[in-house]
């Protein structure tokens, strides 16, 4: 998915949802586990943070999915954001700011048991379409961002500054060495997305694998792993399957491939979990582990939340929510207008679908594959 950009006014009190009494749900990595996306956790004021990180908490959320972005301060889907500078002003000059944010985040899901992926760059502002960053400003074209030898060393310079970077709030030590707060870093979001002819020559410029390479190296011997991010976006059918792209499958640097998609019906689901076009066969017969990184429902669709998680859980395939929001979601009565909502919004106490349910039934399936030393 990609973020949109608002720079609204109207100021929304949050209501947290009530309270939950279940104990939560432990993995060693055998079950399978759920989490949600909030690209925009860090901007949030702390107590509401804190508040949101808690209730996943309760119903046993394993993961939440973190972004390097900058943020307009204003209405974001049902909440109120500060401004967050961007990482990169100018390609190659950092600033830490939006690091120092998250690192506080990342000490608030430690606090509660819950692991990081962080995704450290978004192609979907390499287009304009998102938004125009820096890499959009010197590059002009996403095609040669992905092409030229420049782009690729200054975005290798970038993930490394992101991984050497010395967390304030674990005693100075980097974030490439804290395998116990962070799951694993994304080659990007959604890499490669609207590149059709890339996609479909098989990344010829070895991006993803070259991208791959460079985490890895600067991870060393750190078990934090790497995720592709969704390559090409979301997955659909037929003519639209790129998230477990060949050279993505075959790349030893590459730990896992991370799945996007937004189906109208479960079935479609079905198709690509354990049908014809099983993600979870061909990551296996690879040797690679898949999850559901991103998956969401609009309110328009065919299945709801409730019968599009059963195809995730029955399968015992991770899946993280795009996006569990703090505020009001876009269907519930008293919602701000103009506040950047995309349709796939659910807020921790709505009932456009059963969040709670869906979490503990995914820490009670067995996984599909072993997630030891991934999570746990
Ligand atoms: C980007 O560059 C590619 C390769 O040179 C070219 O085919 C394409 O038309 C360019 N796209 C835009 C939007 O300029
Ligand atoms: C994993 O899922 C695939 C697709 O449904 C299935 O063929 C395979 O038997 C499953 N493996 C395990 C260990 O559950």
């Amino acid at each position: 998915m990609q973020p949109i950009s608002v720079v609204g006014a109207l100021i929304l009190a949050t209501a947290m949802g009530g309270v939950h009494c279940q104990p939560r749900a432990r993995g060693d990595g055998s079950n399978s586990f759920a989490g949600s996306n909030l690209y925009f956790l860090h901007a949030l004021p702390p107590a509401e943070q804190k508040a949101y990180v808690e209730t996943l908490a309760e119903w046993g959320v394993r993961v939440v999915r973190l972004w390097v972005t900058y943020t307009d301060a204003g209405c974001l889907k049902g909440s109120t954001v500060g401004s967050i500078p961007p990482f990169e002003l100018t390609v190659g000059t950092y600033d830490n700011t939006v690091l120092d944010v998250l690192d506080s985040t990342l000490k608030l899901l430690h606090d509660n048991s819950i692991k990081a992926i962080i995704s450290p760059h978004n192609a979907n502002s390499l287009t304009g379409s998102a938004a125009c960053d820096a890499y959009c400003d010197k590059y002009t074209n996403a095609s040669t961002f992905y092409s030229s030898t420049e782009a690729k060393a200054d975005y290798d310079n970038r993930l490394n500054a992101i991984l050497s970077y010395r967390s304030p709030n674990f005693g100075g030590r980097a974030w490439k060495d804290m395998g116990e707060v962070i799951l694993a870093f994304d080659l990007q979001n959604e890499p490669l997305i609207a590149q059709l002819d890339k996609l479909n020559a098989n990344d010829p410029d070895d991006w993803l694998c070259g991208r791959a390479g460079a985490l890895k190296g600067s991870l060393g011997s750190s078990n934090i792993k790497v995720a592709t991010g969704g390559i090409g976006g979301s997955q659909y059918c037929c003519d639209h399957e790129f998230n477990l792209l060949d050279k993505a499958l075959q790349c030893d640097a590459i730990d896992i491939l991370s799945v996007h998609g937004y189906m109208s019906k479960a079935s479609d689901w079905a198709y690509f979990i354990t049908g014809d076009k099983s993600v979870l066969v061909q990551a296996n017969a690879a040797g690679k582990h898949v999850m559901v990184e991103e998956w969401g429902v609009s309110t328009s669709y065919q299945d709801n939340f409730d019968r599009q998680v059963e195809v995730f859980n029955d399968a015992g395939i991770p899946w993280l929510y795009w996006q569990v929001v703090p505020g009001l979601d876009g269907s519930q009565a008293g919602h701000p207008d103009e506040c950047g909502y995309d349709g796939f919004e659910i807020s921790v106490d709505s009932p456009k679908g059963d969040l709670s349910s869906a979490v503990a039934a995914a820490n009670a399936a067995t996984a599909n594959q072993s997630w030891v030393g991934y999570i746990g």
